[in-house]
């Protein structure tokens, strides 16, 4: 199967089909914002439920939680944002283009000319990427907060708080989903990077003594994770940060690296942020962030091995393994995206022949009857071989055609989106048959 070579076909079929729209693209759109559409909501719900069973449900010792996006200005400070979010900046004074410093050619670096227009570039200011917003409603004396440039730090601050009421024991983890804003100076490659944004992370506190076994660990699980939405192994890498690229509050770190139509670039960081982090909060806070272990009596700070993954990209990720342009046996190229079926937003299409002789009732009572269980997509309109079509576009796994037939015999043919193979099925055995195969982990 080829792969897909640019973003270009991808952001043409979002479009087409509703996955991605451009925000506020009536009004020429906004940079690096985007909007899911029916079916790119759908999508992305299913790779944020697919990533929220694997990280709680399917372990004891770890829970949920949802924190605000506007939290205490303190928390910016404690966590070094305030001071060291920063990416050096410079600007073109003549096509006003801005870059990032560490981006340019160095060539262009040396001569402080634009790459792009052969202008004279500024010198270069160090830029803070987070967005700043005022929190009252007097602009003189309200104060200055931020929209959270990460999702980690809400869980970070509510430790004390999950301890105190979970009844959990170390080791053990806190799993969020949600927004994070960040003003990214060379945003870009459709939803790859962009200035809002969804992550999904999980911090996990260990004894310091066990920190190193817990970051193998959470390595271990998470490759294992993209196997079951369908990446394929070969399209992963693991990127380990060299003395040079750790951050300054990791102790070791890894990224997990997709092999996108741009190349290999970062899907998730997995961090082992050794004790930074609730320090930092205990000093700027007053408060106390250390763990005592019940057996023991030990008293300690705890290490946290962070798994921190991007919603938007693994969506991207997901797409960009799915997508195929496939040559058939008579000539013709179908476009279908070949989604794990537990990611697929629409499960089920239910596609009655014709309107007619009793086919769009009858066809209706199924869609009726499975819609409790999966997203199932009604569509009578058209011929047949043009609404197989559409549903190979959006991903469907599987289309229910009813005929002339199914008021005899009370089966339908159920088309297999990947083999294109057709089979008789029982109305009576309709849902029983696709649950086996749509709702497999
Ligand atoms: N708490 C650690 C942290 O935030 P990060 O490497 O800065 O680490 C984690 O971000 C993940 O969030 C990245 O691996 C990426 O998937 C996603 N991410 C970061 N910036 C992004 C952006 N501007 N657009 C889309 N996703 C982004």
């Amino acid at each position: 199967m080829a792969r897909l070579e640019s973003f270009e076909k991808l952001v043409s079929l979002s479009k087409r089909r509703g996955f991605v729209f451009q925000s506020s693209e009536i009004y020429g759109g906004i940079n690096a914002c985007y909007d899911y559409g029916p079916l790119g909501v759908e999508l992305k719900r299913n790779v944020k439920q697919a990533w929220w069973n694997a990280m709680t449900r399917e372990h004891d010792n770890i829970v949920g939680l949802d924190a605000a996006i506007l939290m205490h200005p303190k928390v910016w400070e404690a966590s070094g944002h305030v001071g060291g979010f920063t990416d050096p900046l410079v600007d073109c004074k003549k096509c006003k283009t801005r870059f990032r410093e560490d981006n340019l050619p160095e060539a262009n670096m040396a001569s402080k000319e634009c790459p792009d227009c052969g202008g004279e570039l500024t010198d270069s200011r160090q830029f803070n990427l987070m967005f700043k917003t005022q929190m009252g409603a007097v602009e003189d004396t309200a104060s200055t907060i931020y929209l959270r440039p990460e999702t980690a730090q809400g869980i970070f601050v509510n430790f004390p708080n999950v301890v105190d009421t979970s009844r959990q024991q170390i080791p053990f983890g806190i799993a969020q989903i949600g927004k994070a804003f960040r003003n990214e100076i060379t945003p870009g490659n459709f939803i790859f990077r962009t200035r809002e944004f969804e992550q999904m992370e999980m911090q996990f506190f260990v004894n310091p003594d066990d920190a190193d076994e817990w970051f193998e660990t959470w390595m271990e699980r998470r490759k294992a994770f993209y196997d079951t939405i369908g990446i394929n192994p070969d399209n992963l890498r693991f990127h380990e940060h060299g003395p040079d690229e750790l951050a300054h509050y990791a102790r070791a770190a890894f990224d997990v690296e997709y092999k996108f139509p741009i190349g290999w670039s970062e899907l998730e960081g997995i961090h082992n942020r050794a004790d930074f982090d609730l320090k930092q909060h205990a000093e700027f806070s007053g408060k106390n962030m250390s763990y005592r272990d019940p057996q023991t009596n030990q008293v300690y700070t705890p290490f946290i091995i962070e798994t921190s993954a991007g919603c938007d990209r693994t969506t991207l990720a997901v797409m960009c393994e799915a997508y195929e342009e496939e040559t058939l046996e008579d000539g013709s190229v179908r476009t279908v995206m070949h989604f794990h079926p537990k990611l697929a937003p629409i499960k089920v299409a239910i596609l009655p022949l014709v309107k007619k002789g009793g086919l769009k009732e009858l066809a209706t009572e199924i869609k009726d009857s499975l819609k409790r269980h999966f997203n199932v997509f009604y569509d009578e309109k058209g011929a047949i071989g043009r609404r197989y079509r559409r549903m190979d576009e959006a991903g469907t796994p599987y289309c229910v055609t009813i005929d002339f037939d199914t008021l005899e015999d009370k089966a339908v043919t159920v088309r297999d989106r990947d083999s294109m193979d057709q089979i008789r099925v029982p109305i009576a055995e309709l849902q029983a048959w696709l649950s086996e195969r749509i709702l497999i982990s």
